[in-house]
């Protein structure tokens, strides 16, 4: 019986979230020099802790192959809708969502689908730089890439040398592919972690204050390195930093913690717009620093 007439899902082989014939085979599901990057779009998301709602019926477009900033102040609910956009929110005891999250239209909560897979497509980078320090650089961008038959190890190099390369890493770790993870600085390491994050060829890259744990070089490289990749992919960063989300998002999401204390977004749009003509007299006083 194939997988198709195995599968009680309504959804259909060739859809994303489906396995492809591919991925049994551990082949980054993309081609080198395919543009995928789709979009996403939440419906009345809402985000629990326990008893504790954080964020309140958030309707967010995610525009494919551009970068969508998330600001707004501290504890705001900004890394729990993030988190929430690839399954990652739920992994905390007690934690929960309500409403939709579709990639490309497609439910990333239906029950038919597997997280784990949403989390393939769907991948995130994190504030502090998480290289695995035991292993070498090459074998850190190479960990989510499952191997099922040795044939395809010869492979790996390539993909290896591809991820680095987009990851505007390459000529500084070419000569040191077996040296720690943990011996690069700061910067390296997080553009190491993009690299581990894109060698799977996800559609969508989350990033979480990703350059604010660096120095400001190697914040700004990091800068220059999304302009790059949203011509082959999605980008959703969550930052503090307005300066950047100006210079680097064409989509700006505001959101805000009111009396309540629960999260929810207060105006959506393009960059330019959301800087310098908000509607919202809370973007406004945000943006113009008079509170956050
Ligand atoms: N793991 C957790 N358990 C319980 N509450 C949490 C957890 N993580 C975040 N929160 C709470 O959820 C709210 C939003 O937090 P967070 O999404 O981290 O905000 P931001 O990223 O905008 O600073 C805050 O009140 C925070 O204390
Ligand atoms: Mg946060």
């Amino acid at each position: 019986m194939s997988k198709e007439e195995a599968s009680p899902s309504p959804i259909k082989a060739e859809d994303s979230l489906n396995v492809r014939a591919d991925e049994a085979s551990g082949q980054p599901e993309r081609e080198v020099g395919y543009s995928a990057g789709r979009g996403m779009h939440t419906e009345g998301l809402s985000a629990w802790y326990g008893q504790m709602l954080a964020v309140r019926n958030v309707n967010l477009r995610i525009v494919p192959r551009a970068i969508t900033a998330i600001i707004g102040p501290s504890g705001c609910g900004k890394s729990t809708l993030l988190r929430c956009l690839n399954r990652m929110h739920e992994v905390v005891p007690g934690a929960r969502v309500e409403g939709r999250v579709l990639l490309d239209g497609q439910d990333i909560y239906d029950p038919s689908i597997d997280p784990v897979r949403v989390r393939r497509l769907i991948g995130m980078v994190f504030q502090k730089p998480n290289p695995f320090p035991m292993m070498s650089v090459y074998d850190n961008v190479v960990a989510g890439i499952k191997l099922n038959r040795t044939a395809k190890r010869a492979e790996l190099d390539g993909i290896v040398e591809r991820s680095l390369r987009e990851a505007a890493l390459w000529d500084e770790v070419k000569d040191k592919l077996r040296a720690s993870g943990a011996s690069l600085s700061g910067g390296q390491q997080q553009r190491l972690c993009i690299a581990r994050a894109i060698a799977i060829r996800p559609e969508v890259i989350l990033m979480d204050e990703p350059a604010s744990a660096l120095d400001p070089l190697a914040s700004y490289r990091i800068e220059e390195l999304m302009g790059q990749l949203k011509t082959d992919y999605t980008i959703v960063v969550v930052t503090h930093n307005m300066q950047q989300a100006s210079r680097v998002s064409d989509y700006t999401a505001f959101m805000l913690a009111g009396a309540d204390r629960v999260g929810e977004l207060v105006e959506y749009g393009d960059t330019d717009h959301i800087f310098t003509n908000p509607h919202d007299k809370r973007t406004e006083g945000y943006i113009t620093g008079r509170f956050g």
